[in-house]
């Protein structure tokens, strides 16, 4: 949720902080801007835009901002004030020495701005990000580091800090508390930046500024410290992941390329975590024994990995027996949930970031819990504070919507299902030799891609979808919902298709679409009933069925084909062309598939 790029070194700040900044675009994308000190080192000079940034690249264009060594900029998620150019960070002090970009939010911005205006500051935007650059402006004593430190500690709420000023400029300051903050480390140059993909083409090597750190960088120097001045020994990480996992390679769109990645993904964790002698999840750092000790789990996440969670519900529950329940972590922190030593919490999130999530694992682990976390981006803030985690390693997700971090983090509870089953168990191993069999399903779908585009784009028109599954597949339906609406803004409600009856019916006539997971399975035949209360009411159903069911043609209008799998694996299979349907309506629709509306890839506000 917003991103944010700094530079310093010999080269021309301004050309990287763009470069980054498109690489951030995916945390948000209503505003942005840059902040440079002019060649001189005695002026700032700020440029901002409202929209995406392209445009700030043509107002730079238009109005060069000139040659620079240092630099900070940031895209906005809007939080605070509209978004527009003049809430757009950065945000200069009043003196116009001091400029700051901010992700996160100030929740005690407000008094601190009442304050500030007492004492004289005028401000100029709605944020509560400009407080900040008046609090270092008001602390400043000829040290900008010390009164950067200082201002945080006046600060509540989230914060990624990024500061420079004509003061002393040639120094890049740093800091953070509950939002993301990487300092990557050049040759005479250094960056500061919310995520990896933003500098992996400058550096793989990166320092992660942990909660409560703050970084003085020059262009040959990194010092870290904590908010009280003590010098911290700051570990140096470095990237692995190849580049090319963070461009398209060819794919229209991220999200494109992130679904066909879907088969190695999981090929990957098979082959990391299925071995001879049973299921390797050795992060979570509990033996099996304690592992089956507990007596309830629950598990947190929101949105596509809350979806995910609720698949793992099914499954472990059917599997060993382990009573789950399943919050919106945005819920649960807020509703005196009963937790206790017993209890296992499982965090699922793919940025590690959310502001949420985060909440329910520190409020689990004050409650007893042991807390782990499935997650993709290592080192990040929840698996941080975790005990213990199962990593998906999915590579970076850069489209906002969700898809391989989804079927990856589905993947993962299978595992952990088949552990707390015990895979020695026939029925466990028959479903591992299957579960092993999901990759080359994918690559079966795929292959009939040009058929989903085409049942997608003659569905396009429909100004309202319902989702229907059963059982296993009801968050199936909840997921193949949220993705058509996400990226296509059409209305789309999920739901289990035996609750249809209760309420939903009311909306089927000629001019709704239903989309029906009608798998092979125990619940086939009810679905089918399902199938015909909505064909007697004239709606237009869709099916997603399986490969060689012909009595479902009967029935529908059109039929997406998948492979067969054993019931309890149908969710992993038709993940994906629910996936591709809302990709295909979305691109028919002229949405921006990538970017879509309102949205940012890691929500760090709660
Ligand atoms: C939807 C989507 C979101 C995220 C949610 C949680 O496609 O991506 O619903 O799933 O914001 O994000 P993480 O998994 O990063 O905690």
């Amino acid at each position: 949720m917003c991103g944010i790029i700094g530079y310093i070194g010999n080269s021309d700040a301004t050309p990287v902080l763009i470069d980054g900044l498109k690489k951030l675009e995916y945390r948000g994308y209503d505003s942005s801007g840059v902040g440079v000190i002019d060649s001189t080192k005695d002026r700032i000079i700020v440029r901002k835009s409202s929209g995406k940034i392209s445009n700030l690249e043509n107002l730079i264009r238009t109005k060069p901002v000139g040659k620079s060594s240092i630099g900070i900029s940031h895209t906005r998620w809007a939080t605070h004030g509209a978004p527009t150019t003049v809430n757009a960070h950065p945000h200069l002090d009043g003196s116009g020495k001091i400029v700051i970009v901010h992700n996160g939010i100030i929740e005690n911005y407000e008094t601190l701005k009442t304050a500030l205006k007492k004492q004289g500051h005028t401000f100029k935007s709605d944020t509560d990000t400009e407080i900040v650059s008046h609090l270092i402006e008001k602390y400043y004593k000829g040290n900008l580091r010390a009164a950067v430190g200082r201002a945080v500690r006046d600060l509540e709420g989230a914060f990624a800090l990024g500061v420079i000023s004509t003061h002393e400029p040639d120094k890049l300051i740093a800091a953070r508390i509950g939002s993301p903050l990487i300092i990557g480390l050049g040759k005479k140059e250094n960056f500061i930046a919310s995520d990896v993909p933003a500098i992996l083409d400058k550096t793989r090597k990166i320092i992660y500024l942990k909660d409560g750190e703050m970084a003085e960088i020059t262009k040959d120097k990194v010092d870290v410290f904590n908010f009280a001045g003590k010098k911290v020994n700051a570990k140096v990480h470095t990237i692995t992941f190849n580049i090319d996992a963070v461009k398209k390679q060819g794919y229209p769109h991220f999200m494109m390329k992130e679904m066909h990645e879907q088969a190695d993904v999981i090929q990957k964790m098979i082959k990391a975590r299925i071995g001879k002698t049973g299921i390797a999840l050795d992060g979570i750092g509990l033996t099996q024994k304690q592992l089956s000790s507990f007596k309830k789990i629950i598990i947190l996440a929101c949105g596509t990995a809350y979806h995910a969670g609720m698949v793992g519900k099914y499954v472990i529950e059917k599997l060993a027996k382990i009573p789950v329940s399943v919050d919106a972590a945005s819920e649960f922190r807020y509703r005196d949930p009963i937790v206790d030593r017993k209890t296992l919490v499982i965090a699922i999130s793919q940025s590690g970031e959310t502001a949420d999530t985060l909440a329910g694992v520190r409020e689990a682990k004050r409650r007893g819990a042991r807390v782990i976390t499935i997650c993709n981006v290592v080192g990040s803030s929840i698996v941080r504070e975790s005990d213990g985690v199962l990593y998906t390693h999915a590579g970076p997700e850069i489209s906002v919507a969700s898809t391989k971090a989804y079927t990856a983090q589905i993947a993962m509870l299978y595992l952990l299902a088949f552990k707390l089953a015990g895979p020695a168990k026939k029925e466990i191993k028959k479903l591992i030799s299957e579960f092993k069999k999901v990759p080359a399903l994918y690559k079966d779908i795929l292959k009939n891609k040009a058929e989903i585009a085409r049942v997608a784009k003659k569905n396009s028109h429909f100004g309202c979808f319902l989702f229907l599954g059963r059982n296993v597949n009801y968050p199936s339906a909840l997921e193949g919902a949220l993705k058509l609406k996400e990226i296509s803004y059409i209305p789309a409600e999920g739901y289990a298709a035996g609750e249809m009856k209760h309420g939903p019916i009311a909306l089927i006539d000629e001019y709704r679409a239903v989309v029906c997971v009608a798998v092979k399975s125990d619940v086939y035949e009810k679905m089918i009933s399902n199938i015909q209360e909505i064909r007697a009411r004239k709606g237009k159903i869709i099916a997603i069925a399986t490969k060689g069911d012909k009595e479902i043609d009967k029935h529908v209008n059109y039929v997406i084909h998948v492979p067969k799998t054993s019931d309890l694996l149908t969710p992993l299979v038709v993940a994906l062309p629910l996936q591709l349907f809302a990709y295909y309506v979305a691109v028919k629709l002229g949405c921006d598939v990538d970017q879509p509306r309102n949205l940012a890839k890691s929500v760090t506000v709660e």
